[in-house]
C-alpha cells in the first residue's frame, strides 16, 4: 500500500494518525514557501543546463512552481498535514498540475539539501531586515544625540550618581551597542551564504550536477564544501540565535532604563502616550508597556537560543529528523527581535528629555567630585591624598546639605591650601562635562564628532 504519500513505496500500512500530525512540519515551516520555490526553481534550471531534464520539461516545472506561489500568496493553497512538509506539500501540487514531469524536479536532491538550503535563504533575507532595521533605530539614536549634545544628566555606576556626562553621549552608548550588533550579523551572513543544494540526503548524488551554477543562481557566495556537514549542522541558525539573544539583551537595557527614567522617582523622560498604557484600576498611570515587553521578550530569544544548543548537541552526522525543531525557535527568535527593533525604531525619536530634572540631579549628587580631586592633581599632589581631601571635602557638604560647588572658597580650603578661586569653573556641570575632551569623552563637542563619525558610516 503506497498510500499517498511520496515515500510510501516501501511501507505495508498507512501512517498512524496521531505519528502523521506529530511527525509533520507543514504548520509551521510553510513560511519557507517562497524560499522553498526559489531553491527549486534554481535546481530545475541547473538540471536543465546540464541536460539531466530537457529544456521543455524545466519550464514546465518552473511554471508549475510560479503558479503554486502565486496560489500561496492568494491564500488559495491547500496544505495537507498529510503531505507532512512544506516541501511534499508544494511537490505533490506541482505534480498535480503539470503532470509527471512534476516527478522529474526531485532528481539529484534529497529533502535534507533542499531544507537547509531553505532555512539559509530564508535566515539571509532575515539578517537583511534585521541589519536594516538596526540602521534605522541607529538613525533615530543620532537625531536624539545630536539635540541633546550638551544636554547634561548624572552618569551612573552601580546605579549611584557617579560624575556628570551628556544625554547625547549616553545615547550614543547605544548606538555603539547596535553597531556590533550589526557587525555580528554581517558577519554571520557570511557563514549563511553558502549552498548546501547538491548534498542530497549525505554522500552527494550520482547525476552531473552543477553546483557552483546552483549557488549563484540563489545569490550564494559558493557551494559548501562537505555533503555530509551541509545537511546536517544548523551552526548558522545558532549563531544568529546568538546575535539575536544579544540584540535583545541591549534593546532589554535599554528598555530597563526607560522603564525608570520614566517612573516619578527618576522622572527624566517622557515616552508618548502611544507607548504606554493606563490601569484599569489606578486612573493616574500612565505604564511604559512597550519597554517592559522589550525587556520580557528578550528571555525568550535567549531561551531559543538555548534550544537551538540543545537540539544540536547529541546529533551524531548526518541529518536527523531532530532537525526540524530548528525552525519554530529561529522564526520566533527572529520574528520578536524584528518586532522589538521595530518598536525602537519608532520609539527613540520619540524619547523626551526633562532637561532641567536631569540636570538638577546631576548637581545634586556630587557628581562634579571626581572633578575636584583632578584639579588637585593638576596642582602637584598625588592623586590618593587629593582623593582623601575631596572625600572630607564631600562629607563636609553632606554635612551642610550643600553642593560642592555651593560652598566658600574658605570652606574648601580648610581641605586644601593649594585649592584657589579658579576651582569654582572645575565643579561646575559643563566644566566637568567639557573637560572629558578626548574621543569617546563626554565633552559636547566630542558628542558632536562622534555623531558625524557615526553619519559618516552609517552612509
Ligand atoms: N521537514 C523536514 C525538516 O524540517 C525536512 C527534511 C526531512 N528529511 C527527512 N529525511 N525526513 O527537517
Amino acid at each position: 500500500m503506497s498510500q499517498d504519500k511520496l515515500w510510501g513505496g516501501r511501507f505495508s500500512e498507512p501512517t498512524d494518525a496521531f505519528v502523521e500530525r506529530f511527525t509533520a512540519s507543514v504548520s509551521f515551516d510553510q513560511r519557507l514557501y517562497a524560499a522553498d520555490i526559489r531553491g527549486s526553481i534554481a535546481h530545475a534550471t541547473m538540471l536543465a543546463k546540464v541536460g539531466i531534464l530537457d529544456a521543455r520539461e524545466s519550464e514546465q516545472i518552473i511554471a508549475g512552481l510560479l503558479s503554486i506561489k502565486n496560489d500561496i500568496e492568494a491564500g488559495k493553497f491547500q496544505w495537507s498535514v498529510k503531505l507532512e512538509d512544506v516541501h511534499m506539500n508544494i511537490e505533490s501540487a506541482l505534480t498535480e498540475r503539470i503532470g509527471p514531469t512534476g516527478k522529474k524536479l526531485h532528481t539529484g536532491r534529497s529533502r535534507n539539501d533542499q531544507v537547509a538550503t531553505d532555512i539559509r535563504l530564508y535566515v539571509r533575507d532575515e539578517i537583511d531586515e534585521l541589519l536594516a532595521l538596526i540602521r534605522a533605530v541607529q538613525q533615530g539614536i543620532l537625531g536624539v544625540a545630536e539635540h541633546e549634545a550638551g544636554t547634561i544628566m548624572p552618569g551612573f555606576t552601580h546605579l549611584q550618581t557617579a560624575q556628570p556626562v551628556t544625554f547625547g553621549h549616553h545615547l550614543l552608548a547605544w548606538f555603539e551597542m547596535l553597531e556590533r550588533d550589526h557587525g555580528r550579523l554581517l558577519d554571520c551572513r557570511k557563514r549563511v551564504n553558502q549552498c548546501p543544494l547538491g548534498a542530497a540526503a549525505l554522500a552527494g548524488t550520482t547525476y552531473p550536477i552543477d553546483r557552483e551554477l546552483t549557488a549563484s543562481l540563489l545569490g550564494f557566495d559558493r557551494p559548501t564544501e562537505n555533503s555530509l556537514d551541509s545537511v546536517s549542522d544548523r551552526d548558522f541558525a545558532i549563531e544568529l540565535c546568538a546575535a539575536a539573544s544579544v540584540i535583545m539583551v541591549h534593546l532589554s537595557r535599554f528598555s530597563e532604563e526607560l522603564v525608570l527614567w520614566t517612573s516619578s522617582q527618576f522622572d527624566f523622560v517622557d515616552l508618548p502616550d502611544r507607548f504606554c498604557t493606563g490601569s484599569s484600576i489606578m486612573p493616574q498611570k500612565k505604564n511604559p508597556d512597550v519597554p517592559e515587553l522589550v525587556r520580557g521578550k528578550s528571555g525568550r530569544v535567549s531561551g531559543h537560543l538555548v534550544s537551538l544548543l540543545m537540539l544540536m548537541k547529541g546529533q551524531p552526522l548526518a541529518y536527523n529528523k531532530d532537525n526540524q525543531e530548528d525552525k519554530e525557535p529561529l522564526f520566533d527568535a527572529l520574528d520578536t527581535v524584528k518586532d522589538c527593533l521595530k518598536a525602537y525604531a519608532d520609539m527613540v525619536p520619540a524619547i523626551k528629555p526633562k532637561k532641567s530634572i536631569m540636570r538638577e540631579a546631576a548637581a545634586r549628587g556630587y557628581a562634579t567630585a571626581t572633578d575636584l580631586a583632578d584639579y588637585l592633581v593638576k596642582k602637584g599632589m598625588p592623586f590618593r591624598d587629593a582623593h582623601e581631601v575631596v572625600g572630607k571635602s564631600v562629607a563636609f557638604a553632606i554635612r551642610q546639605g550643600r553642593d560642592l560647588s555651593e560652598l566658600t572658597l574658605p570652606e574648601l580650603q580648610q581641605f586644601s591650601p593649594d585649592i584657589e578661586r579658579d576651582v569654582f569653573a572645575v565643579l561646575s556641570l559643563e566644566g566637568s562635562v567639557n573637560a572629558r575632551a578626548h574621543i569617546g569623552g563626554t565633552a559636547p563637542a566630542q558628542v558632536k564628532a562622534a555623531i558625524s563619525r557615526a553619519r559618516a558610516k552609517l552612509g
